[in-house]
C-alpha cells in the first residue's frame, strides 16, 4: 500500500482527541504549534489550555503584555517563542486587521514561523501540500525507507525535506502531516518502536533488517560545553530581593539574580574578588552564604549550567529590589524557579 494511504488510515482510527483538532482555526492551531515545538504533547497540553482559556482569540493575545506571556510560558522554555508569538500576534491584528495568512509563503514572513510551522498551519487549516518535518518525521522516513542519511545537518535535512515533500499527499496533507507524527509517537517510538503493532513493518526495510535502533542516523555532536553560574542573591532585612531583567539571549526578558558566570567552579573567595561581586556589594562581605554545596545542574541543548546560589544579606535595598513575597510576578527561568522552590528567606 502507498505509504501516505498507510498513515492517513492508520490516523482515522488513532488520531489523538486533542483540544486544538476541534477546528481548524489557524490562531489554535497556530499556538498549539508553537507551544508543541521541541515539546512533547503530555507536557505542552497544560500549557495550551492555560493560554486558550486566557487568549481565546488573536485579537486578546495581541492586547497582552510581554510580561503575561513570559509568565504563562515559565517552564517551558526556548522563550523566544512566546516573545515572537506575541509580536505575531500585535503584527497580524494591528497590520493585517486580525486575518491570519492563509499560505505558506505568507505565513513563512512571519516571526516565529519557520519552515515546520508554516507547514504545519497551511496543511492542516487550508488544506495546502506542505509536508512537515519534525523528529518523528524524520524517524518514521528513515526507518521504513532504510535511509542512512544524517538527519543532523544542513544537507541531512534538505534531503529528507526533499523526501517528506515527495511523500505527502495531494488531499488531506493536514491530516497526513498529524498522523505521521501521532504514529512517530505512539508506535514508531524512538528507542522501543512497537513493530508489532505497525502496519507497515512488513514493507519497512528497517524492522525487517531488525536495526531499527540504528535509524535515524545522527553525527555526533560534540558534548555540551559546561559553564558555571554563581548568583548573587542579595536580600535585605524588608525581605527585598535584587532582580535583574535579562536584556538578551535565550532568556531576554526573564528575571534573574545578579550573577557571575565562570568556565571553572568558584569558591566563596573567589566570589569575593570578582569585579562583578565588588560592583554590586562594595564593602567587603563575608557575611555571604552558599545556599547549595552541590551545585543544581540545569541542562539546555547547547550548554549545560552548573548553579550555585550565594545568599548575601544587604543593609539598603537598590534599584532592582522586589518584596520577596512579589516574586512570582516575574517571570523566571526554570533554573531560577528551581531554587525558589527551595528556599526559604525567613532561615536566612
Ligand atoms: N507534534 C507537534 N505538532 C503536532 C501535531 N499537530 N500532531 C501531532 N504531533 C505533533
Amino acid at each position: 500500500m502507498n505509504f501516505a494511504r498507510a498513515i492517513l488510515n492508520w490516523y482515522m482510527v488513532n488520531k489523538r482527541d486533542l483540544p486544538w483538532r476541534n477546528s481548524n482555526d489557524p490562531y489554535s492551531v497556530w499556538l498549539s504549534e508553537i507551544i508543541l515545538q521541541q515539546t512533547r504533547i503530555t507536557q505542552g497540553l497544560p500549557y495550551y489550555l492555560k493560554f486558550i482559556n486566557k487568549y481565546p482569540t488573536i485579537n486578546s493575545l495581541a492586547k497582552a503584555n510581554e510580561n503575561d506571556i513570559l509568565i504563562l510560558w515559565q517552564g517551558l522554555g526556548y522563550y523566544s517563542r512566546a516573545r515572537n508569538l506575541l509580536k505575531t500576534a500585535k503584527f497580524i491584528v494591528d497590520e493585517r486587521n486580525g486575518k491570519f495568512p492563509r499560505t505558506y509563503i505568507e505565513l513563512i514572513k512571519l516571526k516565529g514561523i519557520g519552515e515546520y510551522t508554516a507547514s504545519a498551519i497551511s496543511s492542516i487549516c487550508f488544506n495546502e501540500r506542505r509536508a512537515v518535518l519534525d523528529g518523528n518525521v524524520y524517524r518514521v522516513i528513515a526507518r521504513f525507507y532504510g535511509i542512512d542519511v544524517p538527519v543532523n545537518n544542513h544537507l541531512g535535512k534538505k534531503f529528507y525535506m526533499d523526501y517528506a515533500q515527495k511523500l505527502a499527499p495531494k488531499k488531506s496533507c493536514g491530516d497526513y502531516n498529524q498522523g505521521i507524527m501521532d504514529f512517530g509517537s505512539l508506535i514508531c517510538k524512538p528507542k522501543v518502536p512497537l513493530c508489532d503493532k505497525c502496519m507497515l513493518a512488513k514493507d519497512c526495510i528497517a524492522s525487517k533488517m531488525k536495526n531499527v535502533n540504528y535509524f535515524p542516523v545522527r553525527l555526533k555532536n560534540n558534548a555540551p560545553k559546561i559553564t558555571h553560574f554563581n548568583y548573587l542573591v542579595l536580600l535585605d532585612s524588608d525581605h527585598m530581593i535584587c532582580m535583574d531583567k535579562i536584556k538578551n539571549g535565550i532568556w531576554k526578558n526573564l528575571f534573574q539574580f545578579p550573577m557571575i558566570e565562570s568556565k571553572k567552579e568558584l569558591n566563596k573567595t573567589q566570589v569575593l574578588s570578582n569585579e562583578i561581586f565588588k560592583s554590586i556589594a562594595p564593602i567587603s562581605n563575608s557575611d555571604i552564604r552558599l545556599f547549595n554545596s552541590r551545585p543544581i545542574i540545569h541542562k539546555l541543548s547547547h550548554k549545560t549550567i552548573y548553579a550555585k546560589f550565594w545568599i548575601l544579606p544587604v543593609d539598603g535595598s537598590n534599584s532592582n529590589s522586589i518584596k520577596f513575597s512579589d516574586v512570582n510576578k516575574y517571570p523566571v527561568p526554570r533554573l531560577i524557579e528551581k531554587f525558589l522552590d527551595k528556599f526559604n528567606y525567613k532561615h536566612f
